[in-house]
């Protein structure tokens, strides 16, 4: 052991690099959604060194230290949407409360090990923040006449999200995947920092459809259904398509997408 330390500062000293203190893994989740919490945890080796500061950075800015030589050991520093639960920290972890849209960012650990060889070592990661409303898209546009073969003309919009939800379109239960029948659009930002997809449907119109809209974040979906049906007197039958609604269904599905 004694050896080892020996060896581990000479090379510190000849080469400057990160051989005794090591960071063995920090772990961060890539994506929470906003209210949750979260532990992140950083581990790391000392190699018979001595623990002189752990610190949390997000996007450069510290919000969290332990420092063993101090009493107590834990300071944590006001950074926008960094809540430290100051119970639930402690030298390898922090724990986070009440994630806004605000939490997203680059986090960031640092361990330093004390004299003589102030040595450091740091690990990152990104970690996004969603948001997805309750409400469920919203379809517009299939209100209209339409002729038969003549291509729908209707939006699926989803309820405010972060960031944007992707939207699918599908017909009679097929995802449509066809390029043509699909129009996509630029996300639409809200005032509160939110956007809301659309996604166009120009599928062939027929006498009986099945049109359904899901929007998709992270794990959750949300769909709309309708089902559209023609009101053709006859003779005029191939003419047009008097698209009734009969019903429009619409649910909440929290589901695992894989
Ligand atoms: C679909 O949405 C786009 C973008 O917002 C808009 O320009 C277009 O008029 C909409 N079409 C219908 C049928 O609502």
């Amino acid at each position: 052991m004694q050896l080892r330390i020996i060896v581990c500062y000479l090379l510190l000293i000849y080469l400057e690099a990160s051989i005794c203190l090591q960071i063995v893994g920090v772990s961060i989740p890539n994506l929470k959604q906003r209210g949750e919490s979260v532990t992140m945890t950083c581990d790391y080796d000392l190699e018979g060194g001595k623990l002189y500061s752990v610190k949390w950075y997000k996007d450069n800015e510290e919000f969290y230290r332990y420092m063993p030589r101090l009493k107590p050991p834990q300071h944590s520093h006001r950074v926008e949407g960094v809540k430290v639960d100051m119970e639930r920290s402690s030298a390898r972890r922090v724990h986070l409360r009440d994630l806004t849209l605000k939490s997203r960012g680059l986090y960031r650990c640092e361990v330093s090990e004390e004299a003589p060889s102030f040595h450091s070592a740091q690990s990152e990661a990104f970690m996004e923040v969603y948001y997805i409303s309750r409400e469920n898209p919203r379809i517009v546009g299939y209100e209209r006449l339409y002729q038969i073969h003549e291509p729908l003309d209707v939006n699926c919009s989803s309820a405010k999200a972060f960031p944007p939800p992707l939207l699918e379109w599908h017909v009679d239960g097929q995802l449509v995947t066809e390029p043509s029948w699909l129009i996509e659009y630029e996300p639409a930002a809200t005032s509160q920092g939110f956007f809301i997809s659309t996604l166009g449907l120009r599928a062939p119109a027929k006498p009986h459809l099945r049109l359904k809209c899901v929007a998709i974040l992270a794990n959750h979906k949300r769909e709309r259904t309708i089902f559209i049906q023609t009101n053709s007197s006859p003779g005029q039958l191939e003419a047009s398509l008097d698209l009734i609604i009969i019903f429009i269904v619409s649910n909440i599905i929290y589901q695992k997408i894989s």
